[in-house]
């Protein structure tokens, strides 16, 4: 069952306008939904029980799936156009576009979708909620100026769960693949030591049949990157964040690398909402579970558990140094 996180803020961040004359999204037009044939489990690329036990999905990866219809992608390609004009850089990805669904209904109709929402429930085999911060809904990856780099450098998400769809036709392009590697974040972190990226024997290039295809990622477990243009193209992907609404799994998100990013007028509003978010489902989980004991050990450390991503989040939004975005090339 779909549960919604967060309401979409009812209000606009300074600096953000809607688009005007956009087409309003209408999942009988726009959705083509279909269940992927494949699924690979965070078990097949190494993780231990243990470790997939506190994490939001057992699932690693799926094979690519369709989301829209072709008006469904004609649409999305035009919004993807409109939203380049606001389109930055960081160290890891040449050409980004972030906070899309604060200036298009359409798109965040579309990421917000719940429909769609049951679909990944389905796959993620757990309930998720489109992710709280819409700062990651709706994140474009544009082609890189430079066409020696890839589109995005082998890395895993700041976030835990998302879909990485196609907004233009990938066969249509030579290169700039979405690649993934079959292993842990903590192998690939030895390879980078050695100044490896990973084996081409271990890197799965899906098979997308064209634009409006995705396929669904744990994307802070499963290291990936877009691969570089082999020639000059219009190449956009779509990322679509999810998190899990059970209050005792991990929340495996890395906010603080956002700060490199994203918009100061949009991410700590949006990163102290989550962490209020967090700590109420977890308050309310023990408010729920409590038991009466006399360990008051262990009730202190259950109160202390429940408030953590609070106490982090407000460590991390005083501190006054920005982290940079973490990859693994060099
Ligand atoms: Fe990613």
């Amino acid at each position: 069952m779909t549960t919604a996180a967060l309401p979409f803020p009812a209000n606009q961040p300074k600096g953000y306008e809607w688009f005007d004359a956009e087409a309003e999204f209408d999942e009988r037009v726009h959705l083509q939904l279909e269940a992927p044939e494949h699924i690979r489990t965070l078990k097949e690329f190494g993780y231990s029980d243990e470790v997939i036990a506190t994490k939001a999905s057992p699932v690693a990866v799926s094979s690519p799936f369709r989301i829209l219809s072709e008006e469904g992608a004609a649409v999305l390609l035009s919004v993807a156009r409109r939203l380049r004009q606001h389109a930055t850089s960081c160290e890891r990805i040449d050409n980004l576009v972030r906070g899309g669904c604060y200036r298009s209904r359409f798109l965040r109709d579309l990421c917000t979708n719940a429909s769609l929402t049951q679909l990944m429930c389905d796959i993620y085999q757990t309930d998720v909620a489109p992710h709280t911060m819409p700062l990651q809904l709706g994140h474009m990856n544009f082609s890189p100026n430079d066409l020696s780099k890839a589109v995005d450098k082998w890395h895993y998400d700041t976030l835990p769960l998302d879909i990485v769809m196609m907004v233009t036709d990938p066969n249509k392009i030579a290169g700039g693949r979405f690649e993934y590697f079959v292993g842990t974040k903590e192998e690939m972190a030895e390879l980078a030591k050695q100044g490896k990226t990973p084996p081409v024997s271990r890197v799965v290039a899906p098979e997308f049949n064209g634009a409006g295809y995705a396929i669904a990622l744990h994307g802070n477990m499963v290291v990936h990157r877009g691969g570089p243009l082999e020639k000059a193209a219009e190449r956009i992907s779509m990322v679509n964040g999810y998190v899990s609404t059970l209050p005792n799994v991990d929340d495996q998100q890395r906010h603080s690398q956002l700060r490199a990013v994203d918009d100061p007028e949009v991410l700590y509003t949006e990163w102290a909402k989550h962490a209020a978010w967090r700590g109420r489902e977890r308050l309310n989980s023990l408010l729920q579970e409590m038991d009466f004991t006399s360990d008051r050990k262990q009730i202190a450390s259950q109160l202390k558990e429940a408030i953590e991503d609070v106490n982090l989040a407000i460590a991390e939004i005083s501190d006054d140094n920005v982290a940079s975005i973490d990859h693994f090339e060099k």
